[in-house]
This record gives C-alpha cells, sequence and structure tokens, in this order.
C-alpha cells in the first residue's frame, strides 16, 4: 500500500501528541512531533544567549543547530547538536518562549523543510503533529485532523502532566500561548479547509484515538 500521511493540528492540551503516538503504533506507522522541533531550536536559543525576543538575531541563528528527530511512536527522541534534548525541551522555561522563535519565518522554513524530508522518507507512512501541519507543512496530506477541546479541559489535562503546577496558571500560560501562535503572521495555528474538526472536550483519549483510526481506515 502507498504510504499513508495523517496531518493532526490543534492548540495545546487536546491530545495531540497522546493521539498521535498512539495511532501511529497502532497502524504501523512512523510519527513526527514538530513542536518538539521548534522547542529544541528555542532550547538551543536560550542555551547559545540568542535575545528570543529579537528576530533577526533568532532568524540568523536559525539555521545553526542540527536538530534531528526520531519517527519511532513509541520511543520518540530529538537531538540537538547530537546531544539529547528531550527532557530540557519541557522545562517551563523554553514553553515560555517557543512561541516567539516559532513566529519567526528564517525558523519556520528551515523546520518545515526538516518536517518535509522526514514525510517524504517515511516508507510506510506517518503522522505529523502540529499546528500548521495540514496548512502549510503537508498540504497534501491524506487525512488532516484538528483537535480542539475547552480551555478548562484543555489545562486540566496539561496541568495533569506537570507535577505542581497550579490549574489558574497553567490555563492563563496556555491561552496566551495560543493566541500568539494563532496570531502570528507566518502560518499561524489554523484548521485546514479540508481538516476534519475532532472536539476532545467529551471524549477520552481511547475515544479519540478509536475515532482517528476509524478516519484513517476509511481513507485506505
Ligand atoms: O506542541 P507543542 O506544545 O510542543 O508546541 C510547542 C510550540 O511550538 C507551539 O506553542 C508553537 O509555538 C510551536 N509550533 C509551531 N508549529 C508547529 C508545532 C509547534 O509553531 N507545527
Amino acid at each position: 500500500p502507498a504510504a499513508v500521511i495523517v496531518a493532526i493540528d490543534g492548540p495545546s492540551g487536546t491530545g495531540k501528541s497522546s493521539t498521535s503516538k498512539a495511532v501511529a503504533t497502532q497502524l504501523g506507522l512512523s510519527y513526527l512531533d514538530t513542536g518538539a522541533q521548534y522547542r529544541a531550536i528555542t532550547w538551543w536559543m536560550l542555551n547559545n544567549n540568542i535575545d528570543v525576543h529579537d528576530a533577526m538575531e533568532v532568524a540568523t541563528a536559525a539555521a545553526k543547530p542540527v536538530i534531528v528527530s526520531g519517527t519511532d511512536p513509541t520511543r520518540p527522541t530529538i537531538t540537538v547538536d547530537g546531544e539529547d534534548a528531550s527532557g530540557p525541551i519541557r522545562t517551563q522555561e523554553v514553553t515560555s518562549k517557543v512561541s516567539a522563535v516559532s513566529a519567526v519565518p528564517e525558523v519556520r522554513t528551515r523546520i518545515t523543510e526538516l518536517q518535509r524530508t522526514i514525510a517524504a522518507g517515511a516508507e510506510r507512512g506517518i503522522v505529523v503533529e502540529g499546528r500548521d501541519i495540514g496548512t502549510t507543512v503537508l498540504p497534501d496530506a491524506d487525512i488532516k485532523i484538528f483537535l480542539t477541546a475547552s480551555p478548562e479541559a484543555r489545562a486540566a489535562r496539561r496541568s495533569g502532566e506537570v507535577k505542581g503546577s497550579d490549574l489558574a496558571a497553567t490555563k492563563e500560560a496556555l491561552i496566551k500561548r495560543d493566541a500568539a501562535d494563532s496570531g502570528r503572521k507566518t502560518s499561524p495555528l489554523a484548521k485546514a479547509d479540508d481538516a476534519v474538526e475532532v472536539d476532545t472536550t467529551e471524549l477520552t483519549l481511547q475515544q479519540v484515538i478509536e475515532c482517528v483510526v476509524t478516519l484513517v481506515g476509511e481513507k485506505q
């Protein structure tokens, strides 16, 4: 069978990562977490004393770090200049700075190229999760899913993931990040016209996974 390309987009806390990994595992497909790549480049910028709010400085540095993503959905990995970055890219510091870095066009061009190369090399197909996969990175994807959920549900899920985090603060940070991601000029967070929107507010993770697996099955 031809390689199937599945694009899963949506704001934070909608269950994108858990869903994408499970769907890829069940269907024997590769998996790419594009948010991890933007986090990785942000982590590199912070380590190299780049002022992340200076778009010129970020643009100039954008080509420097070597970012390599593993595509096994059962053990996703990411390295920056050969160093394992899986842990450090999840810190609050990176989370609070990533939207500024990902809004810079030179960063997006660089990371988008990487994503297209990885998708083209996935022989059996791939599940790619992000914000602009269906609209910009892989507009010809076979299946496009746009996950949504109420801000309350999203904040509750995120706070459940991060130990000792405060629900109200989590909700505020999440809304701020989504607003920045949706409001940027270059390929903002958006639903593609031909994407299927799934509101996960009242669904369990298992139900969302089943829903996506069914949609992929219908297209194959
Ligand atoms: O999905 P995750 O929360 O790890 O994404 C981190 C950040 O990376 C997002 O808030 C957004 O700024 C950026 N991102 C993006 N385009 C994507 C995926 C993530 O701009 N396709």
